[in-house]
């Protein structure tokens, strides 16, 4: 049973003609503002100012998406707001109005898929793509790569072995954190990764001989090393002539909330890691874009390769 309060509210909020277009479009596909303005070919603040309501009332929510935002119906509207919209829905699915905002859409759909390309061209780093995720983009890029006998320092959870594992002749995760060894190991185990193993160790002393490696890698773990020129020289050691470093650390920022993530250092300069790349070659060393949400981390990329 509903109260008749309830009631009325669910019969005002369905009442509106606006509303019901509203709702019947997204009953059919979640929607921008945009294109709901398009089709209706309302302004605006007079579509958010429905689309509110809507949501308020909880039949419809929105979920962001680059610049601008989706709605679609929820599913799990109450009963008896679903049972409300379930009946009018029925009494006015085949209206004209209904059919011809359908008709508008599928459209506009046409017109505006034939200029997505050009509309985008400039701005597509920060658009949607079906499938153009920056995983897909890594792990794709990451086919072309080769790191033969490989040594991850701070390899962590082993959540990276899974993407490198497949590309190396090897690979020696050595992290020492207990807590992040039995996460790799039991990771490692369960995805059965060939040629795999986890070395709890600290990064400024390997136990492994000289010259073992084909590449010595350091994936955002540098900062938490504590004392970082050690464990370069120790990858320095590692390196079979020819073989390569790569480190991925962060900027020198001064921002505290780093250290909630367990950081040691609050990041480095070109100049510090360079002068620890000592002894190797074709260094180079190259800020990455900032983060775009704040406090706008920003990453450091430096790669060598140890002479033949
Ligand atoms: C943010 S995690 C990065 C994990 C991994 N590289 C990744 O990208 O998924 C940083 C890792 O550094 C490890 N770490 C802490 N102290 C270290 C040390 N002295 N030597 C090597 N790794 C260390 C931590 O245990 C942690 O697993």
């Amino acid at each position: 049973m509903v109260a008749v309060d309830d009631l009325g509210d669910h019969l005002r909020l369905l009442a509106d003609g606006t509303r019901l277009r509203l709702l019947h479009l997204l009953d059919a596909e979640p929607l921008t503002v945009a294109e709901l303005q398009e089709t209706l070919g309302l302004g605006q603040s007079s579509i958010s100012g429905h689309l509110a309501k809507l949501k308020q009332s909880g039949l419809i929510h929105d979920v962001a998406e680059g610049a601008s935002r989706r709605y679609r119906m929820r599913s799990d509207v109450a009963t008896h707001l679903a049972a409300a919209w379930g009946a009018v829905r029925g009494l006015s699915a085949d209206d004209f109005q209904t059919r011809a905002d359908r008709e508008r859409l599928t459209e506009l759909r046409k017109t505006n898929a034939a200029g997505w390309v050009d509309r985008v061209a400039g701005s597509l780093d920060r658009e949607y793509a079906p499938g153009r995720t920056w995983a897909a983009l890594c792990q794709g890029l990451l086919s072309f790569a080769r790191f033969g006998r490989c040594i991850d320092v701070g390899a962590g959870d082993g959540s990276m072995a899974e993407l490198l594992a497949p590309r190396c002749e090897q690979l020696t995760c050595v992290d020492p954190n207990p807590a992040m060894v039995a996460a790799a190991v039991k990771r490692i185990d369960a995805l059965r990764l060939a040629r795999v193993t986890v070395l709890p160790a600290g990064g400024e002393a390997i136990p492994l001989p000289d010259a073992c490696a084909d590449s010595v890698l350091f994936l955002q773990s540098l900062q938490y090393i504590p004392v970082p020129a050690a464990a370069l020289r120790e990858a320095v050691r590692l390196l079979a002539p020819g073989g390569r470093l790569l480190v991925l650390t962060l900027v020198a920022h001064d921002q505290a909330e780093a250290e909630r993530f367990g950081h040691r250092h609050r990041g480095f300069t070109p100049r510090q890691l360079v002068g620890w790349a000592r002894g190797l070659d074709d260094v180079r060393c190259e800020p990455l874009p900032a983060e775009p949400r704040p406090p706008h981390f920003q990453s450091l990329v430096l790669t060598a390769r140890k002479p033949e």
